[in-house]
């Protein structure tokens, strides 16, 4: 059955900003569009004439390009700026670059920054651009959290009641982050673990358990995600070494033996091999670490269709 919600939002920030019903619809958008992906002609004429500026500052492989792809297979015209190449290079600040990106017009724009509230201080100075926040600093990465929850409720239908497992540097990792309202607002429940100097207790404010155990958390899990532990962000070592952090905190077949035997075993990458999850279980059949990125297209397409005001 087809939703009657209407989604009334310009920008994507955070997750917090959306409704169970606006999640929903883009869920919803996003499995009619995958299918797009599958043609032999992947191409559908609905954003002709948009433009779509990808403004990365940080490293991406899978963000900018899904999002690239996504408004391409929607005949958006697409545009790329990194850091290298942009005039922040010779002191540009970064309203004046966006200032100067909105006086040609775009669509929308998409942000990827090092520092938390980058999207949010960009959403406030354009006048007629959307903005999508494709990752800022240790804040959000929402287009990550709907893709998540995209391919947990393709493998496991109705979101409400699961248990989500998620274990590692939670502290700096946005995607945790969105993970946590995202599920928890769809009525799944949310436990974190990681070294304790990585798993800051506030998370229990976006309605997360804490558990000081990682095996506390994995235990009847319907889901078990890794995360990296994100060097380029830390000031000092949070932890002793990577191979200490592994024997307690790794993802292995002993540790997952405590969740369920179906547990999806999920990643939003890139992935440290051997250190956060062992390869047989990044590549293991329970693994729908792939399909996640799958989905990244289908959730960026509904993103920009909506958010662009799709009807
Ligand atoms: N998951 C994710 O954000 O990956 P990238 O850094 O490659 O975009």
């Amino acid at each position: 059955m087809e939703s009657e919600h209407l989604f009334k939002h310009k920008h994507l920030i955070s997750l917090a900003d959306l409704s169970v019903a606006d999640l929903d619809l883009v869920l919803q958008t996003a499995m009619s569009f995958k299918e797009i992906s599958a043609r032999s002609i992947k191409k559908v004429p609905t954003l002709r004439g948009r433009t779509v500026i990808n403004l990365f500052f940080e490293p991406s492989t899978r963000t900018r390009l899904s999002f690239e792809i996504a408004a391409k297979r929607m005949s958006a015209d697409t545009f790329n700026i990194s850091a290298s190449s942009s005039s922040t290079t010779k002191g540009e600040t970064l309203v004046d670059t966006v200032l100067n990106l909105e006086a040609m017009n775009p669509d929308m724009i998409i942000i990827r920054h090092s520092s938390s509230g980058a999207a949010n201080l960009i959403k406030r100075h354009v006048k007629n651009a959307s903005v999508i926040n494709a990752g800022d600093g240790t804040h959000e990465h929402p287009s990550q959290g709907l893709l998540d929850l995209m391919t947990v409720r393709e493998h496991k239908g109705d979101l409400a009641g699961l248990k989500i497992a998620i274990i590692g540097d939670i502290a700096h990792s946005r995607v945790a982050h969105s993970d946590i309202i995202g599920f928890t607002k769809m009525g799944a429940s949310v436990a974190v673990s990681g070294p304790a100097t990585m798993v800051p207790t506030e998370v229990e404010q976006l309605g997360a358990r804490v558990c000081l155990r990682p095996q506390d958390a994995v235990t009847d899990a319907d889901v078990v995600m890794a995360l990296r532990i994100q060097r380029e962000r830390l000031m000092d070592p949070l932890i002793p070494s990577l191979r200490e952090y592994a024997t307690f905190f790794g993802i292995n077949k002993k540790l997952l033996k405590l969740a369920k035997p179906d547990a999806l075993i999920m990643h939003p990458g890139p992935i440290n091999r051997g250190v956060e999850i062992d390869p047989d279980i990044a590549d293991g059949p329970n693994s729908v670490i792939l399909d996640q990125v799958t989905n990244g297209v289908a959730i960026r397409m509904a993103l920009l269709y909506l958010l662009m005001g799709g009807e």
